[in-house]
């Protein structure tokens, strides 16, 4: 098992605090990880008597479910809050429901919320490590650490790749966290997507705009696509998801101007026929559920190193 003690961040908040050495860290401790899901008693004892709270303001279903798989296969105890099962649905704000959830001592607090900067918040609340498993349109952490332990396992290296990012990067913290992770990492990010869904400053993130989907795909050794997030947008800047899917979803067509041994990623939940056809999806250039296998490794690496720092 890797040790935790090179490593000095007690918070989780995005991709953006790590060095490469931090991410290199952190996916050598998943690696080490990783077998204990495949053991028939899929449990160790390396984090019992710690107490983990899930904290999800939003929807999930891997991100949700990994964290507590991790926690529940390292022997902590873990529990769930939802908005709905939550007394901020009372009024109460962010900060209080943050300092009543101290008053019970959990040692890592989980945190999904629809505001960029909300785990930042809690931190200045709770005694706890506090991971962003999600805020907003700001960053990811865990998303993009898992696609780089998934894109390292397939291509062995993380430098000099090329990688294509299609879709909504505007609302996309995948695409953020992705961003930061992969260039530092030696890689080289390309992105495409409508026109009303490319933030302006992307450059600045280090990430190359393509003016076609044909110049983002050529010759990439990872192709990701991600997911129309209409949830964040205000007004529609979208004619249809029909459109969208005619002009941006990766076809096997489009597929094969990447390398012929690209892989085709997705952080999910997937819209069968917009962002990925069906054939594509669930074809053997596919790494969509490598990437959630991958998932409980890398947050069982992020339980066991932030408990390291406590
Ligand atoms: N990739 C991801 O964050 O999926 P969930 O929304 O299901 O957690």
């Amino acid at each position: 098992m890797a040790s935790g003690k090179a490593f000095a961040h007690h918070h989780i908040l995005g991709m953006e605090q790590f060095s490469r050495e931090d991410i290199s860290h952190i996916l050598a401790t998943a690696d080490s990880f990783k077998e204990i899901s495949t053991r028939s008693i899929k449990k160790v004892p390396t984090l019992r008597g710690h107490t983990v709270i899930n904290l999800f303001f939003e929807p999930s279903t891997r991100t949700r479910l990994s964290f507590e798989v991790a926690a529940k296969r390292m022997s902590a105890d873990t529990f769930n809050i939802s908005p709905t099962t939550s007394s901020t649905t009372k009024g109460e704000t962010l900060a209080d429901t943050a300092r009543n959830i101290s008053a019970m001592h959990p040692d890592i607090i989980i945190i999904r919320h629809p505001c960029s900067g909300a785990p930042l918040l809690l931190t200045r609340y709770v005694q706890a490590a506090v991971i962003n498993a999600g805020d907003g349109a700001h960053e990811h952490p865990s998303q993009g650490l898992l696609d780089l332990m998934t894109v390292k396992e397939h291509r062995t290296t993380l430098s000099g790749l090329k990688v294509a990012i299609v879709g909504d990067i505007a609302h996309s913290r995948v695409a953020r966290s992705n961003i930061t992770g992969f260039t530092r990492m030696g890689s080289a990010v390309y992105v495409y997507g409508p026109a009303t869904l490319i933030p302006k400053g992307i450059d600045q993130l280090g990430a190359t705009l393509c003016g076609s989907l044909e110049e983002a795909v050529r010759d990439a050794d990872v192709v990701m696509t991600l997911r129309i997030q209409r949830e964040r947008q205000n007004d529609p800047l979208l004619p249809s998801l029909r459109e969208y899917a005619r002009q941006f979803s990766i076809s096997q067509r489009i597929l094969e101007l990447a390398r012929p041994d690209a892989i085709v990623m997705h952080p999910g939940p997937v819209n069968r026929g917009v962002e990925l056809p069906p054939e594509v999806a669930d074809g053997p250039q596919s790494v969509i559920l490598d990437q959630v296998t991958n998932g409980v490794a890398v947050r069982m690496a992020l339980l066991y190193l932030v408990m390291g720092t406590a």
